[in-house]
């Protein structure tokens, strides 16, 4: 195991790119994930945000090779996963949770089913008993206790679905979560504590997550660093503190413009930004920076060239020609 603070996955320009048909025989590519690069450190949280559709779901699907990737390269724990024993090995230590609870698990197992099945398909038990302890001991890792067991998931309310699903997965001990939006299906009254569970999971049992989300405020308190996606981009990333305060791109102003502030002592100077326009279609991506069509402030060059992703002060990232 490699020590902390060292990087536990790493993707480095990472393409998603699906052939879409748009006439007989013809078909272009959907640049879902269009060259992303970032790490996450063992034992952090990674937020990614960005409106729906600009690929956050594509970027974790393709991290756990549930799509080959394009191009670019996904490293985990040091070593590049590649091959079909790499990936095999990193299934092992990695998995995903979803954002809807109710199609995601089948209501007619019982709780103690749902949970024991991974258990039994990768036979991590000896005895009946062990078998048993062991999902009562993933049950009241998520906050459910013994009677909860025999009863069917159809029983339950959302937020309680989506603790037992992560019970599930917790099953094989993974080092890594893809947490997909697992909060955006739920009552807005129980998510706090949906996002307190996974915090605690976190520090109870050193999980490293990717959080996706398309609210800001969701994943602000769960975030060490937040990554900010627009049409398949990455265009800035920063410690989840400096992005809500002192957001640099265009298009991050926009988006955390657009959160209500609950404390007006931390109201933000800058007003709400309304942008103009929908997202463009990634089929139709504009030419150099994906915003232009949208931002207030593109000039000429905005058009031409794509900017770098550069590092405008320490440890924080963005893509525009004007910083
Ligand atoms: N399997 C697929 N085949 C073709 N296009 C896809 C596929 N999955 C996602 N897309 C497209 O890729 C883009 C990014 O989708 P997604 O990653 O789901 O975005 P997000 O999770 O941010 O809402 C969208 O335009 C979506 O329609
Ligand atoms: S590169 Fe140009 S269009 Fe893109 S965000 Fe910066 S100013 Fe706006
Ligand atoms: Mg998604």
């Amino acid at each position: 195991m490699s020590e902390k603070n060292a990087d536990l996955v790493e993707i480095r320009h990472l393409k998603q790119y699906f052939p879409v048909n748009v006439g007989l025989f013809r078909t272009k590519p959907l640049k879902a994930v269009d060259d992303v690069t970032f790490s996450i450190k063992r034992g952090e949280t990674l937020g990614l945000v960005g409106e729906s559709g600009c690929g956050k779901t594509t970027v974790g699907r393709t991290i756990l090779n549930l799509y080959k990737p394009t191009s670019g390269e996904i490293i985990y724990d040091g070593k590049p996963v590649k091959t079909k024993e790499d990936i095999k090995e990193f299934r092992k230590k990695a998995t995903m949770v979803f954002q809807d609870p109710y199609s995601s698990l089948d209501p007619r197992m019982t709780v103690a089913d749902i949970i024991g099945e991974p258990l039994d398909v990768h036979k991590m038990y000896d005895s009946k008993e062990q078998r048993r302890d062991r999902i009562l001991e993933l049950m009241s890792y998520v906050g459910l206790n013994s009677e909860h067991a025999s009863r069917y998931a159809h029983e339950f309310s959302g937020g309680q679905r989506q603790r037992i699903g992560i019970a599930r997965s917790l099953a094989f001990n993974p080092e890594f979560i893809v947490c997909d939006e697992p909060v955006s299906a739920l009552d807005v009254s129980i998510q706090a504590q949906v996002i307190n569970m996974f915090d605690d999971l976190q520090d109870k049992l050193g999980l490293t997550y990717l959080f996706i989300a398309h609210d800001l405020l969701v994943v602000r308190h769960i975030s060490d660093r937040i990554a900010v996606m627009y049409l398949g981009k990455m265009v800035e990333l920063a410690d989840a503190k400096e992005i809500y305060h002192h957001p640099q791109h265009p298009y991050s102003k926009s988006l955390l413009s657009a959160v209500p502030v609950p404390d007006p002592k931390e109201a933000r100077a800058n007003k709400r930004i309304v942008l103009s326009g929908d997202i463009p279609s990634p089929l139709n991506a504009p030419s150099g920076c994906p915003f232009r069509t949208r931002c207030p402030h593109a000039t000429a060059q905005c058009s031409e060239s794509m900017p770098e992703l550069k590092e405008i002060s320490s440890g924080h990232f963005a893509a525009c020609h004007i910083l």
